[in-house]
This record gives structure tokens, C-alpha cells and sequence, in this order.
């Protein structure tokens, strides 16, 4: 994992606006440019309209030019893994593929990679729509 992504993601992880779960998360992406991208949840008092750490990174990634994802960390506050949810898998693999490492961290540290492709096999993308 390059070593920027750890602190990136702390950095946000800290700026999270979690008051009604208290579940903070950062993730930092390294884009096809060079560029680290970072966000955190958005928690909103009309729960469904709050939104992920993951997504806050692909909308900065987006936004500042970057195209796809090389790999993407992801920082919980909780004990266990802090995977990415269902719908934050389908949004990294819009801007990644099957080996895209998806590196989850802790406050201490890295705790185990996956590839997208583990936490999303068989997945719906660009290639199935005519
Ligand atoms: N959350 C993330 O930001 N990313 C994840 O990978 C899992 C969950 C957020 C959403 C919500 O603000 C809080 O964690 C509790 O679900």
C-alpha cells in the first residue's frame, strides 16, 4: 500500500460527520494520475441522505481529474473490518477492476487488503449494457 493513502485516510476519518452512528471512516483513493483523493461520511438528520467515506473519495477523485482507481484505503473507527458497503463496492468498481486493491485500515494500521474483485465478484458494469 503506498504509504500517503494510510495518513490521507485519517485525515478525513477525523473530519467525519458521524453524530448519529459515531462510526467514523475515511478513505483516500491513489488515482491513474498520481493524485491522492480523500473523503468521509456525511451523515445527514434524514438518515438515508447521508453517504459513505468511499463516495465522498470518488466524488473528490472525480472532481479533480482523476479517471481510476489505482488502489483505495478505507479507515474505520470500529474493531472490525470497515469494508466498503454494497453500494460504495459498485461505485469503486465503476473506477476500478478485479485486482484494484482495497487496502482496510484501523486507527494502527493496515489490516488485511482484499481485491475488488473478492468483494464484488460477477459484477454488474459498463460491458453488460449495449
Ligand atoms: N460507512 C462508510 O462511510 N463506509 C463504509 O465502508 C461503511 C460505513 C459509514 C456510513 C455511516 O455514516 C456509518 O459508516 C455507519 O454505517
Amino acid at each position: 500500500m503506498d504509504p500517503r493513502l494510510l495518513e490521507a485516510a485519517r485525515k478525513a476519518m477525523v473530519r467525519a460527520h458521524a453524530p448519529y452512528s459515531q462510526f467514523h471512516v475515511g478513505a483516500a483513493i491513489l488515482a491513474d494520475d498520481g493524485n491522492i483523493y480523500a473523503g468521509c461520511n456525511v451523515e445527514n438528520a434524514a438518515y438515508p441522505e447521508g453517504w459513505c467515506a468511499e463516495t465522498s473519495a470518488i466524488g473528490a477523485m472525480v472532481t479533480g481529474g482523476g479517471k481510476l482507481i489505482g488502489e483505495i484505503a478505507v479507515m474505520g473507527s470500529g474493531n472490525e473490518f470497515t469494508t466498503p458497503c454494497g453500494g460504495c463496492r459498485q461505485r469503486i468498481a465503476e473506477f476500478g477492476m478485479a485486482d484494484t486493491p482495497v487496502h482496510i485500515c484501523g486507527p494502527e494500521g493496515l489490516r488485511r487488503t482484499f481485491r475488488l474483485g473478492e468483494l464484488l465478484p460477477a459484477s454488474f458494469g459498463k460491458d453488460h449494457l449495449p
